[in-house]
């Protein structure tokens, strides 16, 4: 129905893990690995069958690679593309209200040497190999030995190397890996980039990277939540109208017209979901049922904020 190509993909963070951003209360789930690993089967199994194909997981989402395998090794589906990440390593353990900070990053030759080891499990559908939140402060981006094993991976695969972002300067960390060369070839193919009616700070050099025939992946797209009516977000209340009155003209709820959004204004390769059970995947995936307007596109275009605003907001967001 839509004009654009971009296409709704399946992220797995809050699939494979019990605990992450959760701005809702909905602790009455039942948060064992079991109930975690069938919800995550429906989901997936839904996703598939409402022509989902891009499914987006990482070590540091806890079963989230497990899951995502098993459930490919079982289906064999033969047109899924997937997506992984290397770079955090999961630590809570599935322990619930682990106090400390669930993931830890490591950038190093010898964490991506360890987690591909793992990962490569999932050739061949296997298709985007991504730097989990590359930052100029890891230094990924100067560690030739580490550039030089991802383009080694790249040769022997065929893979799309990617990063991932978040944070105040993301345009500035995707400035400067679309710029990384070895022996004359860029090394980066493919941006997973925070993206959303709030964030708009990377449009620019997204549009640059598409028009250069880079693969760009929107996460974030609903705001980890935040796009929804909350009163613990009062400075939003005139957007949440705004998004109201649209999700009301289009039948549809705020989620899809967050999506909707980033898929009429950005137009990226894909935008993900991050349901995290089948009644959210269902209400996001109507985003393809419908279009903005030029000028409904232009009063979303408004809403943003400064970048260092947005993420100071998103780091004080609770794990819960
Ligand atoms: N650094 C990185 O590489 C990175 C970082 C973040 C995300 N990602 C990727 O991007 C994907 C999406 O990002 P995200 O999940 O963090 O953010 P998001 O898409 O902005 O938010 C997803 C959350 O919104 C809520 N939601 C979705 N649909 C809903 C509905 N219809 N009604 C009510 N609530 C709804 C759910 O929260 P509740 O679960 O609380 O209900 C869900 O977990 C992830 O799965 C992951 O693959 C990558």
């Amino acid at each position: 129905m839509s004009e654009t190509n971009t296409k709704i993909g399946l992220g797995l963070a809050a699939l494979g893990r019990p605990e992450y951003i959760n701005i809702r209360n909905n602790n009455a789930i039942d948060k064992s690995k079991n109930a975690f690993k069938q919800n995550t089967f429906s989901v997936l199994d839904e996703a598939y069958k409402l022509g989902v194909r891009y499914f987006d997981t990482a070590p540091s989402y806890g079963k989230g690679e497990a899951f995502l395998q098993e459930w490919q090794d079982s289906k064999l589906h033969d047109d899924t593309i997937l997506g992984t990440k290397w770079g955090y390593t999961y630590v809570a353990n599935w322990e619930l209200g682990y106090a400390g900070k669930h993931e830890i990053k490591e950038h190093s030759i010898e964490k991506l040497i360890e987690q591909w080891q793992i990962s490569k499990a999932l050739l061949p559908n296997l298709k985007y190999y991504q730097v989990h939140s590359a930052t100029f402060e890891s230094g990924i981006l100067e560690n030739e030995e580490v550039l030089n094993q991802l383009r080694q991976i790249k040769k022997e695969t065929g893979l799309k190397i990617g990063i991932t972002t978040s944070g105040a300067n993301q345009k500035d960390v995707i400035a400067s890996a679309l710029n990384i060369n070895i022996k004359g070839d860029a090394l980066f193919d493919s941006f997973q980039v925070t993206y959303n009616m709030f964030e708009q700070d990377t449009f620019e050099v997204l549009k640059t990277a598409l028009k250069n025939g880079k693969h760009v992946i929107i996460k974030e797209a609903l705001a980890n939540g935040r796009i929804f009516p909350n009163k613990n977000f009062k400075h939003y209340s005139k957007t949440y109208q705004v998004l109201e009155n649209l999700a009301k003209k289009y039948q549809v709820g705020t989620d899809a017209i967050a999506l909707r959004f980033v898929m009429d204004n950005l137009k990226p390769t894909y935008v993900l979901s991050g349901a995290s059970d089948i009644n959210q995947l269902k209400s996001n995936m109507k985003a393809f049922k419908f279009k903005l307007s030029e000028e409904e596109i232009n009063v979303l275009k408004t809403i943003c904020i400064l970048p260092q605003t947005y993420w100071e907001e998103r780091s004080k967001l609770r794990w819960n």
